[in-house]
């Protein structure tokens, strides 16, 4: 692997400027308004994939186009599939960026913008590593297929319909993605100096709520105290759901949670953590959240309850004494493993229901909803993950868990019966969905390095 390292050194700057070009493309999935640079950077990533001579397509959909491309299959060598998205959460708020998210800006060996880690510099590793293998390698030891998605941040619309064979043209896309094992760069390493492989992460339901009282605002002096005020019950029905030990109270909602195994304890408990340092990086002064367990038990593998968002009522300047006609909220679950989203979203309904005061009409809308993942032990293709990782960043990976969701990793599993590889290069603190999100540069350049050591690895198990 001599040439193939020197290619990658020798390379280094094009690869970010690469990197940093796409960056620009602001493909902002949820707001129509970007419909066009959704676009562009998708025509980028066809372009770049159908040059290193795969067999590219570009898949359009009921929402934005998927890319997929295959190299050509290896006699009785493993076929990976790798699953990326090219799209990125708006960047709000703006004022909070040191620098324009779409404006790349390379500071203290970081590049900083919006989709530097999830998921454009993660995932674009898996291309470069083909580029570089190709230039001094040669052939690919294994077959690659690359399944890459324009709206992991808004739900994923058009590639369920994709994976339920919306757009087979004769062609049936379980057969069309058959693999051995997938492969998913979109979380994070451990710490500094501690890459990981991710195999358990939490699933999640999503949800709003909106509570309608009078038919219109009213004065809260004149008409208060005699009708029920939708922000009042949206506040009550809101601190329902959970108590003050960060029990969640829907009826049944832990039957199905499987609890950690001592052993799993033991794992996390075994990884050096530090509260303090934690809360430092949050800028908070205290943490919370269910009583009897460790902060990282607690993210990564117990079910919370977070509202997302909140409105009723006078938000402007000054008091304004008003009795609101509506309440909203957004808000969502995050669940283990073995937790069933239906089962969860029926019995919310019901208690809601319940709870919901006289005088108010409620409506619960369902948004996403996908379950946990942990990768079985013993998964044959974590020994090759874990030797690529210790080549590409010097050092052996350790076993996490996180609490974010990928929910094509259920998928993956159920309809196309294929286990997923989560390989994260990222850090805790690259600040996703927030300002200033960033990816180390060098992360991403061994992510490359890792991402071809992971093909010559994958290439040594026969199938
Ligand atoms: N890359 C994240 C998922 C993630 C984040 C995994 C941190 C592990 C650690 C992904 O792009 C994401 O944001 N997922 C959403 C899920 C979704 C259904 C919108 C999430 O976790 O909120
Ligand atoms: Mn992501
Ligand atoms: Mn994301």
């Amino acid at each position: 692997m001599a040439a193939f390292e020197s290619y990658l050194t020798d390379n280094r700057k094009r690869f970010e400027q690469d990197l940093c070009h796409w960056l620009t493309m602001a493909s902002i999935s949820t707001d129509s308004a970007y419909t066009g640079q959704v676009r562009q950077a998708a025509d980028w990533l066809h372009d770049r994939i159908d040059s290193l001579g795969f067999k590219t397509e570009m898949i359009e959909t009921c929402g934005h186009p998927i890319i997929y491309a295959e190299s050509p299959p290896i006699p009785n060598a493993p076929t990976v599939l790798v699953y990326g998205h090219y799209d990125v959460q708006p960047p709000d708020p703006l004022d909070e960026w040191l620098t324009p998210p779409f404006e790349p800006s390379i500071r203290d060996g970081n590049v900083f913008a919006r989709g530097a880690t999830d998921d454009k510099g993660q995932m674009i590793t898996h291309v470069f590593s083909v580029e570089a293998w190709q230039a001094t390698i040669g052939d690919l030891p294994i077959q690659i297929k690359f399944l890459i998605e324009g709206e992991e941040e808004c739900g994923s619309g058009g590639l369920h319909e994709f994976l339920d064979g919306k757009y087979d043209h004769g062609q049936v896309v379980t057969e069309k993605l058959a693999a051995d094992i997938a492969v998913i760069s979109d979380c994070s390493q451990y710490g500094p100096g501690m890459p990981a492989i991710t195999y358990g992460l939490r699933g999640i339901c999503y949800f709003e709520l909106l509570l309608h009282g009078p038919s219109q605002d009213l004065h809260s002096g004149a008409f208060g105290g005699s009708v029920t005020n939708p922000a009042n019950a949206l506040s009550q029905m809101l601190a329902s759901i959970i108590d003050s030990d960060g029990k969640i109270q829907i009826p049944g909602f832990y039957d199905d949670v499987l609890p950690l195994t001592e052993a799993e304890k033991k794992q996390f408990a075994e990884l050096d953590f530090d509260n303090d340092a934690y809360m430092k990086q949050l800028g908070v002064n205290d943490l919370s959240g269910e009583t009897g367990y460790s902060t990282l038990e607690r993210r990564w593998a117990r079910p919370t309850f977070d509202v997302n968002g909140l409105w009723s009522g006078y938000q402007g300047e000054g008091a304004k004494t008003v009795l609101p006609a509506h309440a909203g909220a957004k808000f969502s679950f995050r669940l283990v493993p073995n937790q069933n989203v239906d089962k969860i979203t029926a019995s919310l309904r019901d208690m809601l229901q319940k709870i919901c005061p006289p005088g108010i009409t409620m409506e619960l809308v369902e948004h996403h909803g996908a379950p946990g993942f942990v990768l079985p032990l013993g998964n044959p293709f974590m020994q090759a993950a874990s030797e690529a990782i210790n080549q590409g960043f010097g050092q052996k990976p350790v076993h996490i868990r996180s609490g974010g969701s990928i929910p094509v990793v259920n998928s993956f599993g159920n309809k196309l019966n294929i286990d997923t590889l989560l390989l994260g290069w990222g850090q805790d603190d690259d600040n996703p969905h927030s300002p200033n999100e960033k990816f180390s540069l060098d992360d991403f350049h061994r992510g490359i390095k890792s991402s071809a050591y992971l093909w010559q690895e994958i290439g040594k198990i026969s199938i």
